[in-house]
């Protein structure tokens, strides 16, 4: 489903009932540690499928087991994956299991918890990302100022062809955004009702890092 965005690129809302159902298990409170990272796994997966939707095929000729044949392949540029530590590294490996070849970007962020503002601790990243299409991930767009910052590091170090993917966005944080990047889509499976005073989405699922982990 796509989501009215003015002049900026599109955000797609996931409606697929395999992840409409994931994710009502990954917001109950009582899921487990475990539960919820194979669900964060699973949905991985789901929405790779998603966000590549739209990649070039060309065509190639093959020799199956009886006659020669075009088939097609995936062309153009490679991809990278580039999750937000840490929550966004609970993407990675269902989305690896589609696409073994990519490249991984690492972007270590956290959230002040008083200012709400991100703070870089850590980046490594492809040296040819401007040859690179590049999925950003990170199962949550809150205030966006995470997101927002990631996709700064990226663009300044060649990143041209940019996606953005979440499990959960506020509103305000999808506004935000596109403000600061109206050239990169998002694909969502959820846009919630809005932010708390702490910065958190209601009604969200709580801290995706902290549940992913079993932190506090
Ligand atoms: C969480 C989440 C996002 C960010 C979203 O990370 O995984 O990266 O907050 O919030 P924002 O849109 O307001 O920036 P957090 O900083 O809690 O770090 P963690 O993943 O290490 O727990
Ligand atoms: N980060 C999270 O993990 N959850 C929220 O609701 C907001 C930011």
């Amino acid at each position: 489903m796509q989501v009215e965005s003015g002049g900026a690129a599109r955000v797609t809302v996931v409606d697929h009932p395999l992840v409409q159902h994931k994710l009502t298990m990954m917001r109950d409170g009582e899921r487990s540690t475990k539960g919820f990272r194979e669900l964060l796994n699973e949905i991985g997966m789901l929405l790779a499928y998603e966000v590549t939707r739209d990649l070039p095929l060309e065509p190639v000729t093959i020799q199956t087991p009886l006659q020669p044949m075009e088939g097609r392949r995936i062309a153009g540029k490679k991809l990278v994956l580039a999750p937000i530590l840490r929550a966004g590294v609970g993407f990675l490996d269902g989305m690896l299991s589609l696409m073994p070849s990519a490249r991984v970007a690492h972007i270590g962020l956290y959230r002040d918890p008083d200012t709400l503002q991100a703070v870089e601790y850590y980046f490594k990243s492809p040296s040819d990302l401007a040859d690179r299409t590049v999925l950003v991930l990170d199962p949550m767009l809150a205030t966006a100022n995470s997101a927002v910052a990631a996709v700064e590091r990226l663009k300044s170090r060649g990143a041209k062809d940019l996606r953005f993917v979440c499990l959960l966005a506020a509103p305000e944080g999808i506004a935000r955004f596109q403000e600061a990047h109206p050239d990169v889509p998002v694909w969502t499976a959820a846009i919630d009702s809005h932010l708390n005073d702490h910065g958190y989405i209601v009604p969200g699922l709580g801290d995706a890092g902290d549940r992913m982990y079993g932190t506090r």
